[in-house]
C-alpha cells in the first residue's frame, strides 16, 4: 500500500501537514472560501495556523498560502467569516495559549481581509472578547441576525453555548447561553457551534444550533448535534424536549460542521472528516485529513416533526461519476453509487474496495431496517479499537433510497433523500478495487471495477 493513495480527488485536503476544522466558511463574490485548522509543519496537531483554499464550484480547490500565523496572543484556534453590508470581510478565531497556571487561555480576535483575501491584518483591539474565566471559551462563529439588526457571535463555553451581540464586531456583549441539561453531554466540552436559519421545505424558516461534541457521540468519538427551535436575537429556545438529541451524521468522521457565510436560507455546510479518538494514528503521509463533501441544509416535516435534511449540491453530485449496474469501472476509486428505493428491499451486503469483509450490510427486524457498518477489523490494533469496531443505525423509514460516496476510502452515505447520513474513512489495500452487492438469497446485483 503506498500511503498517500487515499488522498481524495474531489474533497479539500491540505497539500502538506495537517487539517482539522473547518473555519471562515464563506461566499464572497461567487468564489467559495475555505479556511481550515492546520499545521503546515507537521501531520499531527500542533500550532495551529489557518490554512487556505478557494473554489468557484465546491469541487475543485486552489490552495493559497497560509492566511494566519500564530501571534503572542497564541495559536489561532476555529473561527468564523463574514462580510459586512459594505463588502468587508472580516475573520473571528479563538488565540489559544497556556496561561502559567497550565490552563487554556483562550480569546476572541478579529482579522480584517482585503477583497483580493491575500492581506490578512490583525485589528489593533484585539482580543475583541476577553476571556472572563471559563476554562473552555472557543470557536466563535459570527451570524448576522436580521430582525434584531446586530451581530451575533455563537461560541462554546464547557458543555454549553454563549450568544454574544454587537453592532460594531468589537464591542461584544453577553445575552444568554443554552446547553444545560439539553441534548447530549459527555465529558468533554462541546466544540464548533453554528447557528443558522434554514429553509422549511414547505414553506417557512426555523433556527437550527449546530454543535460539535468532542467524545462520547452516536458511534463513538467526534460527532455532530443539532437542535431545532428559534432564536430571537437573544436567546435559543429548543422547539424539541430537553433530552431530545439529533444527530447530523451517525458515521464516524464528521465533525466540527460549519455553514458557509452567505449561502443562503438553505445553506451549505462542511465537516471535519475524521475523529479526536483516533485522528493522530491513521496512516496518511504527507498530509493528514480531509473535509467531508459540502451538504446543502433544509428541514423537512417528517411524521415525528422537523427533521434536518442533508442534501449535495448538484455541481458536487455530478463531479462524482456514476457506478451503477454495468459501469465501466469507477474512475479511480471515486465515483456515486445510487440505489432507488426498490433496489434497498430486502437484506443484503455491500462490499467495496474489493474487500471481502463488507462496509455495508442492511439487516431488518419486523420489517424496520438498520444498517450495520463495519471497517476491517485489522485497524484496531493498527489505529485504535473505536476505528474498527461496528456499529448500527435504524432507519426511520421501511422503504427508502440510497446514495453513496466513495472517494478513494473517503465514503458517505446519505439514505433517505438525505434525513440519515453516516460518514467513514477506510484505509483500504487498493481504493480502487471492485464494488459488490450481494443480497441475501447470494444474487450479485452490481459489479464495478
Ligand atoms: C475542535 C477543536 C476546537 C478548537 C480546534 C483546535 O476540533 O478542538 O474546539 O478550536 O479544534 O484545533
Amino acid at each position: 500500500m503506498t500511503k498517500c493513495s487515499h488522498r481524495p480527488n474531489l474533497h479539500l485536503s491540505p497539500s502538506v501537514g495537517w487539517l482539522n476544522d473547518p473555519n471562515g466558511l464563506i461566499c464572497h463574490e461567487g468564489q467559495w472560501h475555505a479556511f481550515y485548522q492546520h499545521d503546515p509543519h507537521q501531520t499531527g496537531h500542533g500550532t495551529m495556523h489557518w490554512g487556505h483554499a478557494v473554489s468557484d464550484d465546491l469541487v475543485h480547490w486552489q490552495h493559497q498560502p497560509v492566511a494566519l500565523y500564530p501571534d503572542k496572543l497564541g495559536a489561532c484556534w476555529s473561527g468564523s467569516a463574514i462580510a459586512t453590508p459594505e463588502g468587508e470581510v472580516k475573520l473571528f478565531y479563538t488565540a489559544h495559549r497556556k496561561a502559567p497556571d497550565g490552563r487554556d487561555d483562550e480569546n476572541q480576535c478579529l482579522v480584517n481581509v482585503d477583497q483580493t483575501f491575500t492581506v490578512f491584518e490583525r485589528d489593533d483591539g484585539n482580543p475583541v472578547l476577553t476571556n472572563n474565566g471559563e476554562t473552555v471559551f472557543r470557536d466563535p462563529k459570527v451570524v448576522w441576525h436580521a430582525q434584531s439588526g446586530r451581530w451575533i457571535m455563537v461560541l462554546t463555553t464547557g458543555q454549553a453555548v454563549s450568544f454574544y451581540c454587537s453592532s460594531d464586531l468589537h464591542d461584544w456583549r453577553f445575552e444568554s447561553s443554552f446547553g444545560l441539561g439539553q441534548g447530549h453531554h459527555d465529558e468533554a466540552p462541546w466544540e464548533c457551534p453554528d447557528l443558522v436559519e434554514i429553509e422549511i421545505e414547505d414553506g417557512g424558516t426555523a433556527w437550527v444550533l449546530i454543535v460539535g461534541i468532542a467524545h462520547g457521540s452516536y458511534s463513538g468519538g467526534s460527532g455532530t448535534q443539532y437542535f431545532i427551535g428559534d432564536f430571537d436575537g437573544h436567546t435559543f429556545t429548543n422547539a424539541n424536549p430537553p433530552e431530545t438529541v439529533f444527530w447530523m451524521d451517525f458515521g464516524r468522521d464528521f465533525y466540527a460542521a460549519q455553514t458557509f457565510f452567505n449561502s443562503g436560507k438553505r445553506p451549505v455546510s462542511v465537516a471535519w472528516a475524521s475523529n479526536w479518538r483516533y485522528a493522530l494514528l491513521t496512516p496518511t503521509l504527507d498530509y493528514r485529513h480531509a473535509f467531508s463533501l459540502p451538504r446543502s441544509l433544509s428541514l423537512r416535516r417528517t411524521a415525528h416533526g422537523l427533521r434536518l435534511s442533508q442534501t449535495v449540491p448538484d455541481m458536487v453530485r455530478t463531479a462524482f461519476p456514476v457506478a451503477e449496474r454495468q459501469p465501466s469501472g469507477p474512475a479511480a476509486g471515486t465515483y456515486r453509487l445510487r440505489f432507488e428505493e426498490a433496489e434497498t428491499a430486502g437484506e443484503w451486503s455491500l462490499y467495496l474496495f474489493g474487500e471481502d469483509v463488507p462496509q455495508l450490510e442492511l439487516r431488518r427486524q419486523d420489517g424496520q431496517p438498520a444498517l450495520h457498518v463495519h471497517r476491517d477489523e485489522k485497524w484496531a490494533s493498527e489505529i485504535a479499537p473505536l476505528f474498527a469496531s461496528t456499529f448500527s443505525v435504524c432507519l426511520p423509514e421501511e422503504v427508502f433510497d440510497l446514495e453513496i460516496y466513495v472517494d478513494r476510502g473517503l465514503v458517505e452515505l446519505s439514505a433517505c433523500n438525505g434525513l440519515v447520513w453516516i460518514t467513514m474513512q477506510h484505509f483500504p489495500e487498493n481504493p480502487e478495487g471492485e464494488v459488490r452487492l450481494v443480497r441475501r438469497t447470494v444474487e450479485v446485483l452490481a459489479v464495478a471495477e
